[in-house]
């Protein structure tokens, strides 16, 4: 007779006990332990295991190095992030809050691929609400299989039929495997389906995508372990009022974590920006005070972001500050110092602060645009739209150096900014003959604000 085995699962950070505890020893999360079964006796067979070769040990120096082949998504902005496309037998954890776009992300690369048959398994959504996403899209593909299941042993089943180039599953919350009982969802149970289906990768060649929901607290949900059993995990983030999404790297063992890759959600999916700056420079014509313009560089890219501030005089004893898209106390450091190190009376007034299009920016070399921007708000100055920011402010007033600056000059330049302002001691092996543009360089905030007002 099979013997049913249970144990108990930190449902927040996966670790294991035998017993109930109330608090968990390794993240101390109180009352998370709860009890799964997570043996039933029964053997779990796997059609697709067969012809497997057990490894042997060798000296590192006897493994010959194929170059791993690598599938196209049919997205640039999707390849760019995974390295250069999917590599053959990897598996990758696309994880993202509900509704941002994962389920439209993955049906639209399913439709984008040709002449590879995509398995495109979900749990989540009926067969007809894909059709109609997929009329959405507006793509037509034989060759994307949709599947409504939830057991992986039917999946495996099918995939032996279907001979897919890639799977995609979504999501891992919802699968079950038959060797558990606990519910679909449960620790155990994504782990256990999870390193079915990372099993399933090495063994066959065949990449594998899985889509994670994420918590609130911004972990995939059904923990840590995830993580650690995938090759690549990438993070699919974004405002939903906005239509501008991230698709950012977080691991990847065949590429750098830098890289991301931007996508605009409209009526018709998913459209790929190649040139972010388009969507978060705000369109107008005519100059308006508050309103300066960074060259920030996310992962590896380079892009112009608006930084608009209204500074208005307290209408209570204690001014108001707010920032959206940054960090508020780093903004008030920067007044801190503009008071002090410039002389402009801001302390007893509202500062509110804004960056467009609903990206959040930790780039310290957005600092002097906020700087600018607030003053150009409190005087009521317009800078004009043909100038740009690049640089950190100093606790003393020092304009410093910041990464990358020749790429951020660049940007401005391919986009017909006509100055930039940047810090005097970032100009170190950069060729000015090489931009047209004007490049101002700067010391301290001083210079900075004789230069502009
Ligand atoms: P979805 O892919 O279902 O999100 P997730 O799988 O991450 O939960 O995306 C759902 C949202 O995207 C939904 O609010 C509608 C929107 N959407 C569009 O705006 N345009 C489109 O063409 C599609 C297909 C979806
Ligand atoms: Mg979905």
């Amino acid at each position: 007779m099979s013997k049913t085995k249970s144990t108990f699962f930190c449902q927040s950070c996966g670790s294991q006990s035998s017993k109930w505890i109330g608090k968990c020893p390794s993240c101390g999360e109180w009352n998370s332990f709860v009890e799964e079964v997570i043996s039933t006796g029964k053997k779990d067979v796997k059609a697709y295991a067969k012809g497997n070769k057990k490894p042997v040990p060798r000296p590192i120096t006897d493994i010959s190095l194929k170059k791993e082949s690598r599938l196209g998504t049919g997205m640039a902005e999707f390849d760019r992030v995974l390295g250069g496309g999917m590599v053959a037998g990897s598996i990758i954890l696309v994880g993202g809050e509900p509704g941002i776009g994962k389920s439209t992300l993955l049906l639209q690369m399913a439709l984008n691929i040709s002449n590879n048959r995509i398995l495109y398994v979900s749990g989540e959504e009926s067969a007809s609400q894909l059709k109609m996403r997929a009329d959405r899209i507006g793509i037509k593909n034989q060759d994307c299989i949709i599947l409504n299941e939830t057991s992986t042993n039917e999946i495996f089943r099918h995939i032996g039929d279907l001979e897919p180039g890639m799977v995609i599953i979504d999501s891992i919350q919802t699968l079950h495997t038959d060797v558990l009982e606990s519910t679909a969802g449960s620790i155990s149970q994504i782990r256990e389906t999870a390193s079915e289906f990372q099993k399933f990768a090495k063994t066959t060649n065949i990449p594998v995508v899985l889509i994670g929901h994420i918590t609130k607290d911004g972990n995939i949900a059904g923990p840590k372990i995830l993580e650690h059993m995938v090759d690549t995990v990438l993070n699919f983030e974004g405002d939903r009022h906005y239509g501008f999404r991230i698709l950012r790297s977080v691991k990847n063992r065949f590429g750098s974590t830098s890289e991301l890759g931007i996508f605009e959600m409209n009526n018709k999916g998913l459209r790929e920006v190649s040139n972010p700056s388009e969507l978060l420079l705000s369109q107008r014509d005519e100059d308006v005070s508050g309103v300066a313009i960074a060259a920030m560089i996310e992962g590896q890219r380079p892009m112009l972001v608006e930084v608009q501030a209204l500074v208005g005089t307290a209408a209570y004893g204690t001014p108001q500050r707010s920032a959206t898209g940054f960090d508020t106390r780093r903004m008030n450091m920067l007044l801190a110092v503009l008071e002090k190190r410039s002389g402009y009376k801001v302390s007893t007034k509202d500062v509110f602060l804004n960056i467009a299009g609903g990206i959040r920016v930790d780039d310290p070399a957005i600092d002097l645009a906020v700087i600018a921007s607030v003053i150009s708000s409190a005087e009521d100055v317009p800078i004009g739209n043909n100038i740009c920011f690049a640089a950190e402010l100093g606790l003393s007033g020092e304009i410093r150096a910041v990464s990358r600056t020749d790429s951020r000059i660049g940007e401005a330049d391919k986009l017909g900014f006509e100055k930039i302002i940047v810090s005097k001691y970032s100009m170190r092996g950069i060729d000015i003959k090489n931009f047209s543009i004007e490049i101002i360089t700067v010391a301290n905030i001083t210079e900075m604000t004789d230069n502009l007002f």
